[in-house]
């Protein structure tokens, strides 16, 4: 491919992005009270090796040295995501002004050394109140399955908006609502680790009522300047073969991983088959007909977390291994879907053991200029993660992870050639971070954390990425 192939425009935004509980630590500092990943990584056998995220990059603290390192790589946009029970603790009530300050500050610095702030108001840190504690009482417990939670995102929501609006100008609802509702309420294997397919479904439709009602809140208080979003994951969903079957699988699966977000966002609908599919799991009288238009708010952006593609087949034999990716698990996050076997994707694997395969991106990307017209798109994440270690010299080579950036971002501009409005590219991550139910065990960071010392080594792949975004052009 010639370099000219290669160049991004201008004013691509090269960035990288972390969440509050994968990075801060701090978890007891400052009035913040638990979230459900503070319960569900205290709860023995939940995540791998007994991790938490009580201290996780000691970011809380170090947040200057952090915001140097991103100003040394030269990025030019950083995702961070704000802790909810730091700024409102119990998810409910006045906010504490410490929780604010943190964000203030955090922002200033960014601003000052020419970093623009994309704000991400919940990345899967829910007070722990709010599962617990909630008006219907629910015995199964309370959470995204109840409307309620909806509702208390909108004042958050508010609070954030009122406190960094004068300052932030990228905003984002929420993160990965499918892994929200799916493997916090289907598979458990996130927080709060409830396995129940109906409750999955009405966490995705609180959800979508969350981003609505959010939107709505932050609109009443931020400047006209400001541009509102939300991250999806979608998935780019393959059949096996072209048989029916396999394709219906695709279809089903599509369903439940991509339209059941985009249906109500984009077109104001759940689409009709995914409710078919699903009807002997809930009969979605939880969703009333004025919420529709809620949630199909206008969008300034859409982001686009992508990371692998899924294969699929009908006529599944519900024993078998599935490889869908989201952590082997004793029940399915997918409703009323035995019928489909997931399959490994064909490719070189990641740690994760997530084949590498960049096409997706382009996919989504493309489908997603087709699904929303004029509505400019972010890859809000893309990475991976290898098992990087220092070597005797202290540094951290990691070629790997440069191929596959290479690749993506190769994806990325193959999108843009084919007429997608891609504004800007999140690398996950800044730092190596608490890797959910992997805890510590799997390393995404572009930067390597020492966990024992807390000290921060860029990899070669962050070395890579910073001639990018100096140049905007891939290195060879
Ligand atoms: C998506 C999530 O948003 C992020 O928190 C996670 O660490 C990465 N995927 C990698 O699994």
């Amino acid at each position: 491919m010639s370099d000219a192939k290669l160049s991004f425009p201008p004013e691509f935004l090269w960035g990288a992005a972390t969440a509050a509980y994968q990075i801060e630590g701090a978890a007891q500092e400052d009035g913040r009270t638990p979230s459900i990943w503070d319960t569900f990584s205290r709860t023995p056998g939940k995540v791998l090796g007994g991790d938490t995220g009580d201290v996780a990059c000691d970011h809380y603290h170090r947040w200057r040295e952090d915001v140097r390192l991103m100003a040394d790589l030269g990025l030019r946009t950083y995702r961070f995501s704000v802790s909810w029970p730091r700024v409102q603790p119990t998810g409910r009530g006045p906010a504490v002004q410490r929780g604010l300050d943190f964000y203030r500050e955090l922002v200033d610095e960014l601003l000052e050394n020419g970093i623009e702030p994309m704000l991400t108001l919940y990345h899967w840190d829910l007070p722990q109140e709010l599962e617990t504690s909630f008006p219907s009482g629910d015995s199964a417990g309370g959470g995204w399955p109840e409307r309620d939670t909806a509702h208390r995102f909108a004042d958050y929501a508010r609070i954030v908006g009122e406190a960094l609006g004068d300052r932030v100008r990228m905003w984002t609802t929420l993160n990965e609502p499918w892994c929200s509702a799916f493997l916090g309420y289907g598979s458990g294997v996130h927080a709060p680790g409830r396995t129940d397919p109906a409750a999955a479904l009405r966490a995705a439709h609180h959800l979508n009522l969350a981003h609505g009602l959010g939107a709505q809140a932050l609109r009443s208080v931020l400047p006209a300047r400001a541009r509102l979003g939300i991250s999806l994951n979608p998935s780019a969903v393959r059949p096996l073969t072209d048989s029916a079957a396999d394709r219906d699988a695709q279809r089903r699966i599509d369903a439940l991983a991509n339209r059941v977000f985009s249906g109500p966002l984009l077109k104001g609908a759940y689409p009709g088959d995914l409710l078919t599919d699903t009807a002997s799991v809930t009969d979605w009288s939880f969703v009333r007909s004025e919420d529709l238009a809620v949630i199909h708010h206008p969008l300034d952006f859409l982001g686009i977390n992508y990371y692998a593609p899924a294969v699929v087949s009908g006529g599944a034999d519900p024993s078998a291994p599935r490889h869908d990716g989201h952590n082997s698990a004793d029940h399915s996050p997918w409703p009323a879907a035995d019928s489909v076997a997931f399959h490994r994707a064909p490719g070189e694997l990641t740690a994760m053991d997530w084949p590498v395969d960049p096409s997706g991106l382009t996919d989504l990307l493309l489908r997603y200029t087709a699904e929303a017209p004029g509505v400019p798109l972010f890859v809000t994440e893309n990475g991976a993660a290898f098992d990087d270690k220092p070597n005797a010299a202290g540094q951290v080579h990691d070629p790997d992870r440069i191929r596959y950036l290479d690749a993506h971002l190769r994806a990325v501009h193959k999108a843009l050639e084919a007429g997608a409005d891609v504004r800007g590219y999140f690398l996950w991550s800044l730092l190596d971070n608490f890797e959910w139910a992997y805890g510590y065990s799997k390393r995404f960071g572009a930067v390597y954390v020492d966990y024992e010392t807390q000290r921060r080594v860029p990899k070669s792949s962050a070395y890579w990425y910073a001639k990018a975004a100096a140049s905007g052009r891939l290195p060879d």
